[in-house]
């Protein structure tokens, strides 16, 4: 496996590979990797010739007060993950070459609307940080397929939108969430809990579960049901952020009509905030 963290030799392979007629398939990750991210690999391959994973800590999409310094850095392991796993090149960029100006300069991409919901909404300037670093490493990997866990929901929502609204030249995939053995969905975070709160954590996967299912047997009172989740899961430990019965095309509010919805939750376990999601299909 190749290893780069300059942005030209970058740009030269790529040059190579569409010489060579390769379709280049790209998976933009900030590291610790887990099965999860090991899984956007697997299907990466599926569909492509060379696989490109970049490692990058994104500072601008973490708030002020948020873990950019605790976030896990395993650079080691994960390299030997993903040879283990044929990837092609491994990108590994320094931020003062991403962000040469500073992050107050830094020219941004937000997807309106769509950022300001849900997790936007709790997270001010998340997803504007996430948009313009996901568009900064399309600019420089320029893939024909890239790929992102649907563990975040509304980040694959926006990069879709992304591409979309600036006619980029490439197809965006969603993968289905990894989850351990009892259910709690695959993180990074993960590594924050405490056993005892990991013990509490799958009870997020459970309880979003248990709610999808009455909205499957046809409950439709959603602000009463959020609520009753809602106190489900803060009475065995967790504090709730949000629960949201969204639109699985829009994220907006659905209408009486809608047949496709996802449920989505943020929940507080200690310090660590997980979130999670199931979709709903009723058609
Ligand atoms: O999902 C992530 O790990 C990050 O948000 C991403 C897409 C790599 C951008 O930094």
């Amino acid at each position: 496996m190749q290893v780069i963290s300059d942005i030209l030799p970058l740009r030269e392979q790529r040059r190579q590979w569409q010489i060579e007629g390769k379709v280049i398939g790209f998976v933009p990750t900030m590291g610790n990797l887990h099965e999860g991210h090991l899984g956007l690999v697997q299907e990466a391959k599926k569909h492509c010739d060379v696989v490109v994973v970049s490692i990058f800590v994104n500072p601008m999409q973490f708030g002020p007060n948020e873990d950019l310094d605790a976030y896990p850095r395993t650079l080691e392991n994960d390299k030997k993950s993903l040879e283990a796993l044929g990837v092609t090149t491994l990108f590994t960029p320094k931020v003062d070459d991403i962000y040469a100006r500073g992050l107050e300069q830094q020219t941004f991409v937000e997807v309106p609307g769509l950022s300001y919901m849900i997790c936007g909404a709790s997270r001010p300037g998340h997803f504007r940080g996430v948009a313009t670093i996901v568009c900064k490493l399309f600019n420089m990997v320029q893939p024909n397929h890239a790929f992102f866990g649907e563990k975040d929901f509304q980040q694959l929502q926006i990069i879709k939108g992304m591409v979309h609204d600036l006619s980029m030249n490439l197809t965006v995939h969603g993968v289905p969430t990894k989850r351990e053995e009892d259910g709690l969905a695959m993180s990074s975070r993960n590594n924050y809990l405490t056993p005892e709160e990991r013990a509490i954590a799958p009870k997020i996967y459970a309880n979003i579960v248990g709610l999808g299912e009455e909205v499957r047997k046809g409950r439709r009172d959603f602000l009463a049901l959020i609520a009753e989740y809602k106190g489900k899961l803060n009475a065995v430990g967790f504090k709730v952020d949000y629960i949201e019965i969204r639109s699985a095309d829009t994220l907006l509010h659905p209408s009486h009509e809608e047949t496709k919805l996802v449920v989505l939750v943020a929940a507080f376990l200690g310090k660590t905030r997980l979130i999670d999601n199931i979709q709903v299909d009723l058609s």
